[in-house]
């Protein structure tokens, strides 16, 4: 079975490959799909792009050029939930369009002519995904090195499992979290891609699972130390994670 590993930053994606000897390149709709093997497991590796549409383009490509039969998104996101901090990671069970606004034809959030709000990702690939992050969580300052943890203000990871939110923004100010907050109370963090590759799975009835490290807080700081924080943070994690979670089995 083909698994796609679908990073949304480039630094996820070198790290994938360096530990894929064997990969070929194939450029399609000016993305780069890498196909090759990691732990036995056949795998098709590809940057997801930034927003909904790039993203969904880039997941309906995997399954029908490159014969993908599940997908694990990886990548970050801003957190939403009161005790969602820097440096968490959070499983996605369930992913939303918050800017899906389709009123007064359709209810609010809902996937017009779907009749649902909310995508749910594949029960047994998120329980490893989670069971994975959770080993990861517990070895942090050993992968990333105490004076790393110091530098983002990261104590001990905690490790969620909930509602993620997708939309074409960036949030970058304390006013739009708190509406997202107070509009979906249970949403957990919020990024620009997982629900719009939800969408394309639940069409092809593919199993999903999807995994955000916490950047920001989705708040007037969220610029901040974005990228150094991708490169010294967020890259080696989701390495770490989808080694533990693809030599599980
Ligand atoms: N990805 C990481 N942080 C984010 C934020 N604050 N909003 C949207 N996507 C993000």
């Amino acid at each position: 079975m083909r698994l796609a590993l679908i990073a949304a930053m480039r630094e996820e994606l070198s790290a994938v490959l360096a530990r894929m000897p064997d990969e070929q390149r194939q450029r399609v709709a000016g993305r780069d799909f890498w196909v090759g093997h990691w732990h036995g497991h056949e795998i098709v590796a590809v940057l997801s792009g930034i927003g909904k549409v790039a993203a969904a383009t880039t997941a309906t490509l995997a399954i029908h050029r490159f014969g993908a039969q599940a997908v694990l998104f990886t990548g970050v996101a801003g957190g939403l939930g009161p005790d969602v901090r820097v440096g968490d990671l959070v499983v996605a069970r369930e992913l939303l369009q918050h800017d899906m606004d389709a009123s007064p034809i359709f209810p609010r959030h809902e996937l017009p002519l779907y009749g649902l709000s909310r995508l749910r990702t594949d029960a047994t690939m998120s329980q490893r995904l989670l069971a994975a992050a959770r080993a990861v969580a517990a070895e942090a300052s050993g992968l990333l090195g105490a004076d790393t943890l110091a530098t983002f203000g990261i104590g001990t990871p905690a490790v969620h499992e909930g509602l993620i939110l997708s939309g074409d923004r960036f949030v970058s100010t304390s006013a739009e979290s708190a509406a997202l907050r107070r509009e979906l109370p249970d949403a957990l963090a919020v990024e620009m891609e997982g629900a719009a590759v939800a969408q394309v799975c639940h069409d092809h009835g593919l199993p999903l699972a999807v995994l955000r490290i916490i950047s920001d807080r989705a708040d007037d700081h969220a610029g901040g130390d974005f990228t150094a924080f991708v490169q010294a943070v967020a890259s080696r994690y989701s390495v770490a994670l989808l080694d533990r979670y693809l030599a599980a089995g």
